[in-house]
């Protein structure tokens, strides 16, 4: 398919400059030819200038002395054609070449047998009287000539930059397309990732509403499909929402509502709200320093970096096992951790957890509910915050995950584009 497109907009390119080369090759030759033709009439009026004083008005008519040294110097270039005309515009005497009989105005072009001439004239004038015209008569062969070669150089590179405009259209198209490529895999694996997801829980909301209609009279096993379809659907939720965070991840809308608020607040409203959670799981959640921590952010994002957080931390940390949270808040820095005496991931893993739909057991984290957009999501909200984050883990250990945000006044939080999310 993108294949096609770039093939398409590079014929569309080399379209495109070949009407800009034609057109550029006309208005070249018009340029040269106007240029050539205006030489041409400097010199027929230098000639016709130059003559001039040799031609002699007597009672006899008209002569023309001396005539040889004009035509000779002229003859360096071009032989001209020289007319003499009488006051009654006849002409009366012709040197040189045969030519145009006809008195024409100056710069004027004629067309004749042997080709096309250019003529300038001039009147010959006796004690203040018109008593005749001398015109002279230059063939164009010369300009023809210069141009038919020009055109011809122009024809010779045409091939050659056929072929370069081909090169660099197809070129330029694929580097103009080469975002959007990316753009439509990305979303491509997105869509099909997202669709297999939803696949299993639709499923099971689909096969659970059949049995409950038939089981509508035994009660008890109707509570417990029903507590059924609640998870399920309660999974489609949390996964829609996540698309749609992260359909706007790109953009630095993660920052929306920003404001002056403390981060340790935060740590310990969510640690409230989530030890319950721990304690229905017998995981304890141990609070170790938590200084305060006052910095610029988006409440409900950095509320949300710290539940997700906590929510692997539980669930990723077996019965018996404990959640650390330490916050701490230096002059440059606030920093905050969340360590778990967990499963552990590989190390391989490490720089692939942050990737979206990413699950290292994929198994373990499904039987949690988890889709693998958590940590993409926490860590487009970091970078909106202008921070980091990094994990240290060893499998069968636990996990420690350290966000670090940066105290940034009003004007620099703002200045400063967020880094490109995962
Ligand atoms: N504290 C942890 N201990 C061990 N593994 C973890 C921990 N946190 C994350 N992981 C691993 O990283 C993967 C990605 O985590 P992430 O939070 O993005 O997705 P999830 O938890 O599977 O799903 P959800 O989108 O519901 O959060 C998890 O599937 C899990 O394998
Ligand atoms: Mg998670």
């Amino acid at each position: 398919m993108f294949k096609s497109l770039k093939l398409k907009l590079a014929a569309q390119f080399l379209v495109l400059s070949l009407v800009v080369y034609a057109a550029m090759t006309a208005l070249g030759v018009y340029i040269f030819h106007r240029g050539l033709t205006e030489l041409l009439d400097d010199r027929l009026a230098l000639l016709t200038a130059s003559m001039a004083p040799s031609v002699k008005y007597d009672k006899s008519g008209l002569h023309m002395n001396e005539l040889l040294k004009p035509l000779k110097i002229a003859s360096a270039y071009l032989t001209p054609t020289v007319q003499i005309y009488d006051a009654d515009r006849k002409l009366v005497i012709a040197y040189g070449p045969p030519g145009v009989e006809q008195l024409l105005p100056p710069n004027s072009e004629v067309n004749f047998e042997e080709g096309t001439l250019r003529t300038y004239c001039q009147s010959i004038i006796e004690k203040g009287q018109t008593v005749g015209y001398l015109q002279v008569e230059l063939s164009t062969d010369h300009r023809e000539k210069a141009i038919s070669e020009f055109i011809e150089a122009l024809s010779v590179l045409a091939p050659l930059l056929i072929l370069a405009f081909s090169l660099s259209g197809y070129w330029f198209s694929s580097w103009a397309i080469k975002p959007i490529e990316e753009t439509f895999k990305l979303l491509q694996r997105f869509i099909a990732d997202a669709g297999h997801e939803l696949k299993t829980p639709i499923a099971i909301i689909q096969a659970t509403c059949e049995n409950l209609a038939a089981d509508l009279e035994s009660n008890a096993q109707a509570q417990h499909r029903l507590a059924v379809i609640e998870r399920s659907t309660e999974r489609m939720q949390k996964l829609v929402a996540d698309l749609l965070t992260l359909t706007k991840a790109k953009q630095p809308r993660l920052a929306q509502h920003i404001s002056h608020l403390r981060l340790d607040v935060i740590l310990q409203d969510a640690l409230n709200e989530m030890s319950e959670l721990f304690e229905d799981k017998q995981v304890s959640l141990r609070a170790e320093t938590i200084q305060t921590a006052k910095l610029l952010g988006d409440r409900d994002s950095l509320h949300r970096v710290i539940t997700n957080l906590l929510e692997n931390a539980l669930h990723y940390t077996d019965t018996g096992g404990t959640v650390t949270v330490g916050l701490q808040s230096g002059l440059n820095n606030i920093t905050l951790k969340i360590s778990d005496t967990g499963i552990g991931m590989p190390a391989e893993s490490l720089d692939k957890i942050f990737d979206r739909f990413y699950r290292v057991d994929e198994s373990r984290s499904r039987a949690a509910g988890g889709s693998g957009l958590g940590l993409s999501i926490v860590k487009a909200i970091i970078e909106a915050h202008h921070g980091n984050i990094t994990v240290q883990s060893s499998p069968g250990k636990g996990s420690t995950f350290t966000v670090i945000f940066p105290v940034l006044g009003q004007s620099t939080f703002f200045r400063q584009a967020p880094k490109p999310s995962a």
